[in-house]
């Protein structure tokens, strides 16, 4: 519970949050020989008589598919070393980019096997990266590509990661399951008088294998009222709100089941001017829960419940939250941008004596903007749904930038 919104008489908001993963940082490995460089030179053309020659016959009975082993020994081992961990310079005759480190959790497991999917047929500039990663879609077929990811897999043995396929999209008050490693900057405009603007800048980084501590800066600038409560057309200066820290960690997943399950809880403190209506004046603790569902067809459902307590209900009554999202994800050109309209619903109730709850219905569009994906933006628009006339209706935006994935201007 932040920066109180004029015209969304609950100011609260849970905690947000986002994905990551670390800059594709490898750590070399002075490995083999300049025989290797021959093969490492191959694999920049590969070709799947190519990549079939090379998979020893002794494993693979005529005819037989290849395996995600021998594919990946054949085609991709040069520049990725047989463990995952990246050929030195002296083997695939390149310094940047650095090959990653398919052995490192923390970098692979955020990663969908969609994206990966891009880079494998259409190689690293479908995503961003380099060309110096090969495409290999005119060389091996949908299902070695698939069984060579699923091979790439095993190189990451440890399964308390969880997997990327889990990070949904992210809505605009929903917060989500799956832990990030973002920088996000939302907004929020009541478009009818008195106008205001309200923004919060989030910072989110993941700790350790399921944890993410987050920081929640709001600020914003309000049209003044007069006395009689009629817009005035001044505007106050630009004015901080209820600054909160979060903590969240993720308690079950499973992509099997496509299920991801969080519980998290915020501190919000009396940082904003109450005077000019930022902030609700005393600090407010929220609990929360928060749950992620795959569903069939790209389709997803996000739920979140919450409790915010104030410590002095003479300034905040406590409140409850609960918000739940669904969606789908479209991707009209394949390995291309994807698009995921979603619709929000969100219910909160003052637990004061005869509290009343208030809905409010939130159609929204996300969308990448960078090739890479690591950049993304929403538009989306909050109708109330009771008391319809008392409460605005806003217009909602957000920037989210998973920094893990490369600088702000890299990967487009
Ligand atoms: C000629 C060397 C070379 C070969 C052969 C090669 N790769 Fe790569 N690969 C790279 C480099 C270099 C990068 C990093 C590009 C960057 O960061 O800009 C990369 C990146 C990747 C990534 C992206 C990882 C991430 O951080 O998201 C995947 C996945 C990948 N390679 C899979 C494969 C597979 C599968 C094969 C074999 C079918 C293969 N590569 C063959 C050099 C190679």
């Amino acid at each position: 519970m932040h920066a109180a919104k004029p015209g969304s008489d609950s100011p609260v908001r849970g905690v947000a949050v986002r994905r990551a993963r670390p800059a594709r940082r490898l750590r070399h490995r002075a490995a083999p020989t300049l025989l290797l460089m021959g093969l490492a030179l191959a694999g920049a053309a590969p070709a799947r008589a190519q990549v079939a020659a090379q998979a020893s016959p002794m494993t693979r009975p005529q005819g037989a598919p290849l395996t995600g082993a021998q594919i990946y020994r054949a085609a991709c081992a040069n520049c990725h070393g047989v463990d995952g961990r990246g050929s030195s310079f002296s083997v695939v005759g390149f310094r940047e980019p650095v090959v990653p480190d398919l052995a490192d959790c923390r970098a692979t497991t955020p990663e969908t096997n969609r994206q990966w999917s891009a880079v494998d047929h259409k190689g690293g500039p479908a995503r961003g990266f380099s060309a110096r990663m090969p495409a290999f879609g005119s060389a091996l077929s949908d299902d070695e590509i698939r069984r060579v990811i699923e091979y790439i897999r095993g190189f990451c043995g440890d399964r308390r990661w969880p997997r990327g396929e889990l990070n949904l999209p992210r809505p605009f008050f929903t917060e989500k399951a799956y832990p990030e490693n973002e920088v996000v900057l939302d907004g929020a405009y009541v478009h009818r008088r008195p106008r205001a603007l309200d923004q919060t800048l989030f910072y989110e980084r993941r700790i350790g294998t399921l944890g993410q501590i987050e920081l929640l800066v709001p600020f914003g600038a309000h049209e003044r009222t007069n006395d009689l409560g009629a817009p005035a057309r001044r505007w106050t200066g630009v004015r901080l709100g209820d600054v909160a820290v979060a903590y969240k960690r993720v308690l079950f997943h499973s992509l099997r089941g496509g299920t991801i399950l969080s519980a998290a809880g915020e501190a919000a403190f009396p940082t904003g001017d109450t005077r000019e209506g930022f902030g609700v004046g005393t600090t407010v603790v929220e609990p929360a829960v928060l749950f992620g569902q795959l569903l069939p067809w790209d389709a997803f459902l996000q739920a979140q419940g919450a409790v915010g307590l104030s410590m002095n209900r003479s300034k905040a009554p406590h409140e409850a939250v609960w918000r739940a999202v669904l969606g789908k994800t479209w991707i009209p050109v394949r390995f291309g941008r994807e698009w995921s309209p979603m619709v929000e619903v969100q219910g909160v109730r003052e637990l004061v004596e005869g509290g009343v709850t208030e809905w409010d219905i939130v159609p929204q569009l996300q969308v990448t903007l960078s090739r890479r994906q690591h950049v993304r933006g929403l538009l989306g628009y909050r109708v109330p749904v009771e008391r319809g006339t008392e409460r605005s209706r806003e217009f909602l935006a957000y920037v989210l930038w998973d920094w893990f994935d490369g600088g702000l201007f890299q990967g487009w």
